[in-house]
């Protein structure tokens, strides 16, 4: 084989490579098992011996010509590719922005996340309970037993053979009991479920429960809970006030007024010029769901509370129609952002 010419042809070939591929494919017709360079090298043995040195030193030089002529072929190639790859991922920052809008948190759940900061903040665990329920942990648990006048003051959709949508987040109290040990602290947040639809009501709403159960404690305690709560929400200025009520669940049962957190007490239309707005439902855990759920109410007490998260919101935004917040309608979401 005439050495110049081999090399020059192959360095024509090289020259015509255009991705790693071919060149590993050139790569393997030169340097490979059955290469040129290979074959060359074998032949050297049949030499006659004063030949072998100069023809060796000769296929020598040709190899290394070409080792270097390929990793001068690769470098280049890697370069190429490498080029291609940011011309066609560069990112343009001066094109112009696309008209899309964030999105707004809504009502509902800036009030369930505040609430659940200021709980959780205060050494509450969030607690998540079955929306699909029996009536036992709805009802019957909870002091209402079949046919008890209370079960009228929540109009619930009955799926059938005692299984029925939540109608309130107080089941959650009897779950968490059931399984845990006091001392006990949690809320209890989501979705509830009456037959009522007008204005204010819709037929799925939502509560946040709240349930603690330790030795010694009081309605003081009780009290102080919620008027760190309310405070949390409404501002520093803001009073709370009980009125005795009535839960099967709780005894005693009260409902808990905030002052107007717009007139601070004066009147206005956000309190319908009473200077108080109701915001939940709350008292001691009756001894009855106590020793339900497997606790000695000699040893142990307990405070709860209901809080109308849709309410909250209702309130705080002057949102009339509860409607309004599941229409879904953006121009109504981001008036909240
Ligand atoms: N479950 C009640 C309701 O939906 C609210 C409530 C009242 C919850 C008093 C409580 C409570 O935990 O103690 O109307």
């Amino acid at each position: 084989m005439n050495y110049n010419e081999f090399l020059s042809e192959t360095l024509e070939k090289l020259e015509k490579v255009s991705s790693e591929r071919e060149l590993a494919e050139l790569k393997a017709t030169i340097f490979g098992k059955n290469g040129a360079i290979t074959e060359l090298m074998k032949k050297l043995k049949d030499l006659p011996p004063d030949q072998k040195p100069q023809a060796g030193k000769a296929i020598n030089d040709l190899r290394v010509q070409l080792v270097e002529k390929c990793e001068q072929k690769e470098k280049e190639l890697h370069k190429a590719k490498i080029e291609a790859a940011l011309k066609s991922e560069c990112i343009d920052l001066s094109i112009d922005k696309c008209d899309c809008h964030s999105g707004a948190v809504h009502p509902i759940n800036q009030v369930r996340k505040k609430l659940t900061d200021y709980f959780v903040g205060n050494g509450y665990i969030v607690y998540d309970s079955p929306e699909i329920e029996t009536d036992y942990y709805n009802f019957q648990a909870l002091n209402i037993p079949p046919d008890h006048p209370a079960r009228d003051m929540q109009d619930t959709f009955f799926i059938g053979n005692g299984i029925l949508l939540r109608s309130q987040t107080s089941s959650g109290q009897v779950r968490l009991m059931e399984k845990y040990k006091p001392p006990l602290k949690m809320i209890c947040p989501g979705r509830v479920f009456r037959n009522d639809d007008d204005s204010t009501h819709s037929p799925v709403f939502h509560q946040m429960e709240g349930l603690v159960v330790d030795k010694n404690v009081t309605l003081c305690d009780l009290k102080g809970a919620l008027e760190g709560f309310a405070k949390f929400i409404f501002g520093d200025q803001t009073k709370i006030r009980f009125r005795p009520s009535y839960f099967p669940f709780t005894e005693p049962s009260v409902e808990v007024d905030v002052s107007c957190f717009k007139c601070h007490g004066k009147g206005c239309r956000v309190c319908k010029n009473t200077g108080w707005i109701e915001i939940l439902g709350a008292g001691m855990v009756n001894r009855k769901v106590l020793e339900n759920c497997g606790i000695d109410p000699d040893e142990y007490h307990g405070f709860a509370f209901g809080v109308g998260l849709d309410r909250i919101a209702m309130i705080q935004c002057s949102i009339d129609d509860i409607k309004l917040m599941w229409d879904n309608d953006v121009r109504f979401l981001r008036q909240f952002r």
